[in-house]
C-alpha cells in the first residue's frame, strides 16, 4: 500500500514536473513563491485547455438543438448570492491548529486520519469525531479547535461605496439571472439550454493536488431548461439510448462501504439506467452518455470513468439528485463532472428574491411553467489534468510523452529541416508558413539533431513530424513520423495540408498517407 501510493504521488509529481519544465503550467507568480490553489498555464497548456473547451462547445452547444451560449460577469452582486443560497450555505469546514495555528479542512484531515467519508456531515459531528477519535494536527500533533464554517466566496467592495459583491463561485448563476431575458430574445421554447464557460472563484481553504483543487478554475456549464412534464422525454434520447455508461449506485456504495470501494459499478445502456430508475430522469441520462462519449473523445479509457450517484447525506437540498463523473486517476477517483437534477429551486428562489416571474410558455405562448433545470457543471482544469494523466507514457522509448488524441493535441506538426544548410531551413520554413496560413497549430524546429527534436516533440505530444531532406528539394516529397509508432511515410507537399487534417481528424489511417518507410 505504502509503495502504492509512493508510485501514485510519484505521478502527479512527475506531471507537475514536465508541465513546469514544458511550460502545461506552473504556479502564479512562481517569482515571488506563488500562492497556493492559483495556476498559470504556459503555452502547451493553454492550447490543451483551449481545445478542451472547443471540443465541449462542439459537444454541448453546437451540435445541440436550442442551446445558446452566454458569457457573463465574474463579478456577482449580493443579493444574487443571498437568494441562491450561496451566503448562507457555501462553506467548508474549518479546524485549526491550538498549538502551531496550521488551518485543515476538516473533512479531508478526518478523511485521512481514519478513512470516514464525512463530507455531508455538520461541524457539530465532525467535533465530535475529532474529539472522540482523538485526531491531532498531522503537522505537529497539537490539539485542535472546535470545526466551524469557513465561507468559501471572495468577497468584495464594489465601486466608492463598496457595495457588497462576490466573484462568482459558479456559472450558472449568470444563466439563472439571463434566463428571462436570454429564453425572450432567442424566443425560446422548451427544452432550452444555456451554457457558459469561464472563471470563477472559491476560497478553498487548504488546497493541494496541483491545479486539480483551486481558488480560481474554470467551469463549462449547461443549465439545461425543461418543462417538469417532459422530464422523461429528451427529444434526442433515441441517438443516444444504446450508449453504455458505468453507475456506481447508492446501493452499490452501501454495499461496498462507501464511496471509495470501486466494486459494483454497472455498465448499463442510457435506456437500461433510465427503465432501471438508476438516474432521476430521461435528461439526466442524455447527459450521462454524452459525457461518457466527451470524456472517451478527450482521451480517457471508458472503465476509468464511473458516474457516483451521492448519497443522501450528500446531495444539495435543492437537488432531486446528483450523479459525479468520477475519473481513476493516481490520487483515486476525483469528480470531474457534477451533474444536478436541480427542479426549480433556482428559477423559484430567483423569482422571489427579485421580484420577477421566471416562468415561461413552452411553446413559446400560451401556459406558463416555471421549468426544472438539469445542471452538468465540468471543471476545465480537472479535465485537463485527467488528459495529462491519462495521456502520459513512459518506458516504451528514452524519453516520457504524452500520446494526446490528435484533435486535442496542443501542438499538431512540427516542421524540421533535416540539416540547417544547402537551402533545407528555408524549405521547411515555407512549408511551415503554409501549414501556419492552412490553420495548424504548428512549430518549426531546426535546434540539435532531428532525433531530439523528435523527443522533444514527444514531450508535448505532437502527433506529427513532417521533416524536410534532400529529396524534398528533388521530387517535393517529406516524411511524416507518426508519434504513436514512430513509423514514417513520404508524402506530396502539394497534399500535405489535407493528409494531415485527415489524420488529426482520424479519416484515414498513418499508413494511408503515403508511401511507407524502412527505418
Ligand atoms: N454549478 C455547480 C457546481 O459548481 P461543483 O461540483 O461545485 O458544482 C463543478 O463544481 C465542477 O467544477 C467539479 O466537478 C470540478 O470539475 C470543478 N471544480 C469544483 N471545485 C473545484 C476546485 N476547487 N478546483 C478545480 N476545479 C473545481
Amino acid at each position: 500500500m505504502a509503495s502504492d501510493s509512493k508510485k501514485n504521488k510519484n505521478l502527479m509529481e512527475k506531471i507537475s514536473d514536465v508541465a513546469a519544465r514544458r511550460g502545461i503550467f506552473f504556479p502564479t507568480a512562481e517569482i515571488y513563491g506563488g500562492t497556493a490553489g492559483f495556476y498559470d498555464w504556459g503555452p502547451i497548456g493553454s492550447l490543451l485547455r483551449r481545445k478542451i473547451i472547443e471540443t465541449w462547445r462542439n459537444f454541448f452547444v453546437k451540435s445541440e438543438d436550442n442551446v445558446y451560449e452566454i458569457d457573463g460577469s465574474a463579478i456577482l452582486p449580493y443579493g444574487v448570492l443571498k437568494a441562491s443560497g450561496h451566503v448562507d450555505h457555501f462553506t467548508d469546514p474549518k479546524v485549526e491548529c491550538k498549538k502551531c495555528s496550521k488551518v485543515f479542512r476538516a473533512d479531508h484531515l478526518i478523511q485521512e486520519a481514519i478513512g470516514r467519508n464525512v463530507e455531508r456531515a455538520s461541524v457539530e459531528e465532525m467535533s465530535k469525531i475529532i474529539k472522540d477519535e482523538k485526531i491531532k494536527c498531522p503537522k505537529c500533533e497539537g490539539e485542535l479547535s472546535d470545526v466551524k464554517p469557513f465561507p468559501l466566496m471572495f468577497s468584495i467592495g464594489i465601486g466608492a461605496e463598496k457595495a457588497q459583491g462576490f466573484l462568482r463561485p459558479e456559472t450558472a448563476q449568470n444563466i439563472f439571472t439571463a434566463f428571462k431575458r436570454v429564453f425572450s430574445t432567442m424566443r425560446g421554447t422548451l427544452p432550452f439550454g444555456l451554457a457558459q464557460t469561464g472563471r470563477v472563484y472559491r476560497n478553498e481553504i487548504s488546497p493541494r493536488q496541483g491545479v486539480i483543487r483551486l481558488r480560481e478554475f474554470t467551469q463549462m456549464e449547461v443549465e439545461f431548461f425543461v418543462d417538469p412534464r417532459q422530464l422523461n422525454n429528451h427529444p434526442r434520447f433515441n441517438e443516444i439510448k444504446d450508449i453504455s455508461i458505468r453507475i456506481f449506485s447508492r446501493e452499490a456504495q452501501e454495499r461496498g462501504k462507501g464511496s471509495d470501494a470501486t466494486e459494483g459499478v454497472v455498465d448499463v445502456t442510457a435506456q437500461e439506467a433510465f427503465d432501471r430508475k438508476l438516474v432521476p430522469n430521461q435528461c439526466v441520462a442524455y447527459y450521462l452518455a454524452r459525457e461518457t462519449l466527451f470524456y472517451t473523445t478527450l482521451g480517457i479509457p471508458r472503465e476509468k470513468l464511473r458516474f457516483r450517484y451521492m448519497m443522501p447525506e450528500e446531495t444539495p437540498h435543492y437537488s432531486g439528485g446528483n450523479l459525479d463523473l468520477e475519473v481513476e486517476l493516481s490520487l483515486g477517483w476525483k469528480e470531474v463532472i457534477g451533474n444536478a437534477y436541480r427542479t426549480d429551486y433556482d428559477l423559484k428562489s430567483h423569482s422571489k428574491a427579485s421580484g420577477q416571474d421566471l416562468s415561461v410558455s413552452p411553446l413559446g405562448e400560451g401556459e406558463r411553467v416555471i421549468p426544472h433545470v438539469i445542471e452538468p457543471s465540468f471543471g476545465v482544469e480537472r479535465a485537463t489534468y485527467c488528459v495529462l494523466e491519462h495521456c502520459y507514457r513512459e518506458g516504451d522509448r528514452d524519453w516520457a510523452w504524452f500520446q494526446f488524441p490528435p484533435k486535442i493535441a496542443p501542438i499538431e506538426v512540427i516542421v524540421i529541416p533535416l540539416m540547417r544548410k544547402d537551402k533545407l531551413p528555408e524549405k521547411a520554413k515555407e512549408i511551415y508558413g503554409t501549414l501556419k496560413e492552412e490553420g495548424f497549430d504548428t512549430m518549426y524546429d531546426e535546434k540539435g539533431s532531428v532525433g531530439k527534436i523528435y523527443a522533444r516533440a514527444d514531450e508535448i505530444g505532437i502527433p506529427y513530424a513532417v521533416t524536410i531532406d534532400y529529396k524534398t528539394l528533388e521530387d517535393g516529397t517529406v516524411t511524416i513520423r507518426d508519434r504513436d509508432t514512430v513509423e514514417q511515410v513520404r508524402a506530396k507537399v502539394g497534399e500535405l495540408p489535407l493528409t494531415l487534417r485527415k489524420l488529426i481528424e482520424g479519416e484515414i489511417k498513418f499508413k494511408e498517407a503515403g508511401t511507407p518507410q524502412k527505418r
